[in-house]
């Protein structure tokens, strides 16, 4: 159930992104992603990097909004997660809300374009936000050492590079740091077919007993 302060650190969060909207400064960046479900970027693109230009104000309609910032939000409060690792920061506006829902969760939060860590540092700053700590980099240059200087890990949120082998592999990568009674949530999951497989893949791993699909997110119970 949120409180009013609950709602008043939402909306800060809504108000943040809504400001970040009206703003039509270009930037420039290189996209460690998979672009869109219809790009099919080959391995060697999506590491070398794809040169993009947009506005601020598209970058920052990016991520988790309404009802799914309110369940990222409401999971942080009642499971208050000591460490909590995001890959894909964006704005910064999902590292934000898990902050501010409490305050002694610790997150650790990658971006692999520094001009768009850039964004997401300044709208941290206006939040007030001081448990994120922002991690520049490709995830296959940093999240190595990431988790070895991290772990055990109470909450990963798996939101960046919707590439079907990607996903599976950070899933193997990350799941020897997690703590024992830990959930990883992986965003997107239907976003395209190689997201769906990626999907049934983990299920598979993970035990179909240990996973729930919450919608556009699937998320596994980690004994
Ligand atoms: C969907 S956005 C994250 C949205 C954010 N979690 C939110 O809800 O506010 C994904 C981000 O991941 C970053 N990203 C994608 N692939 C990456 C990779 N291989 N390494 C590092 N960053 C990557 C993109 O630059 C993008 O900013």
């Amino acid at each position: 159930m949120l409180n009013e302060n609950d709602k008043k650190n939402l909306a800060l969060v809504a108000q943040l992104r809504a400001s970040g909207m009206q703003d039509n400064s270009i930037i420039e960046f290189l996209d460690f992603g998979a672009g869109s479900p219809e790009d099919k970027r080959s391995e060697e693109e999506m590491a070398k990097g794809k040169r993009v230009q947009t506005t601020v104000g598209k970058l920052s309609s990016i991520g988790l909004k309404n009802e799914w910032s309110e369940w990222i939000y409401t999971l942080i409060k009642e499971r208050k997660p000591k460490v909590v690792l995001e890959l894909g920061t964006c704005c910064g506006f999902s590292s934000i809300t898990m902050a501010l829902a409490n305050s002694d969760t610790k997150v650790y939060t990658i971006e692999g374009a520094k001009e768009i860590a850039a964004v997401a540092a300044e709208n941290i700053k206006k939040a007030g936000c001081e448990n994120i700590t922002q991690i520049v980099g490709r995830f296959a240059d940093v999240l190595d050492k990431t988790l070895a200087g991290i772990a055990p890990i109470d909450f990963a949120f798996i939101d960046g590079h919707h590439d079907r082998d990607a996903t599976v592999k950070y899933y193997r990568q990350i799941l020897p740091f997690m703590a024992k009674g830990s959930v990883m949530a992986f965003d997107d999951i239907s976003w395209s077919d190689g997201m769906k497989e990626a999907w049934e893949m983990i299920t598979a791993e993970a035990g179909a007993d240990k996973c729930e699909h919450l919608g556009k997110i699937g998320i596994c119970h980690i004994d």
